[in-house]
């Protein structure tokens, strides 16, 4: 990633920055698709766009983006597409290693890690642990992500302390089952995007965006620029986040 590009004219409030985004990145195969192009090609395609995303949080001071990358119902696609995205996913690790580094940004991922071919989980322990004491931003992939499976996991870990006697089923807070989930040690999402218009969450951080403000575009992930991103970000800092109270309360 360069960030050297020019910044899109932009003014964001300081005050008002999320501190976490999560975006569903929806499209690649219909970007495709249009351009009677292999689905492939737009998952290539979508790796741009999600160096711009990174830019563009590291530029703003967003201290955490999480982006859905691949679900454990994707498994169900074609064998040389999953294929392709495995090692699409390797390359773009091993090419943004040296530049996290250089902006400070940490690899985190969550999902069932141990799922992913050996190579790429290779790859991801390394640029992890190489990345691990960067502090400016948290660049966060969900890959084999479920959150139904992350939900799952929590509560057998819950259960087994239970079992054991370490834990009093009456004290059992949200804080707890928050802390068994992959995502413990982030901010819940503020944002949450989905490009290429599908009204649904497609089984992402289900309890993590309780209060997420949810914004739903139409453009398709390999065409999402960075100024609808900003102007995300912008229409984000004019909603009222009312947290259940009245208007006048917050
Ligand atoms: C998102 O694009 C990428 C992944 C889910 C891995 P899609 O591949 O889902 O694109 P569409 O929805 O078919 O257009
Ligand atoms: C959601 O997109 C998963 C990712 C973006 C990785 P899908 O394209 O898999 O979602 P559905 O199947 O349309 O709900
Ligand atoms: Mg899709």
């Amino acid at each position: 990633m360069s960030f050297s590009s020019a910044t899109a004219a932009v003014d964001l409030d300081p005050d008002k920055l999320p501190r976490h985004v999560a975006i569903i990145m929806d499209g690649n195969g219909r970007w495709a698709k249009k351009r009677v192009l292999n689905r492939i090609r737009g998952h290539e395609k979508g790796t741009e766009t999600v160096r711009m995303a990174v830019r563009t949080c590291r530029k703003q001071n967003i201290p955490y983006l999480t982006l859905y990358a691949f679900s454990t119902e994707n498994w169900q696609r074609p064998r040389q597409e999953v294929a392709a995205l495995m090692a699409l996913l390797k390359k773009f690790l091993l090419k943004e290693k040296a530049e996290m580094m250089a902006q400070d940004i940490r690899l985190s991922c969550i999902g069932q890690i141990e799922n992913l071919p050996d190579d790429v989980r290779a790859t991801i322990h390394d640029v992890c642990a190489a990345t691990g004491n960067n502090r400016h931003m948290t660049l966060n992939l969900a890959l084999s992500y479920g959150s139904r499976a992350e939900i799952t996991r929590a509560v057998q870990q819950i259960a087994q302390q239970v079992r054991a006697g370490s834990l009093d089923p009456d004290r059992i807070t949200e804080n707890i089952i928050s802390n068994c989930l992959y995502t413990q040690s982030m901010p819940d999402p503020d944002i949450l995007i989905r490009t290429s218009g599908e009204m649904r969450i497609s089984n992402f951080l289900l309890w993590q965006i309780a209060y997420a403000e949810i914004f739903v575009t139409k453009t398709l992930w390999p065409d999402f620029s960075e100024v609808e991103f900003l102007e995300i970000l912008k229409a984000y800092q004019t909603r009222e986040r009312r947290f259940g109270r009245v208007g006048g309360q917050v």
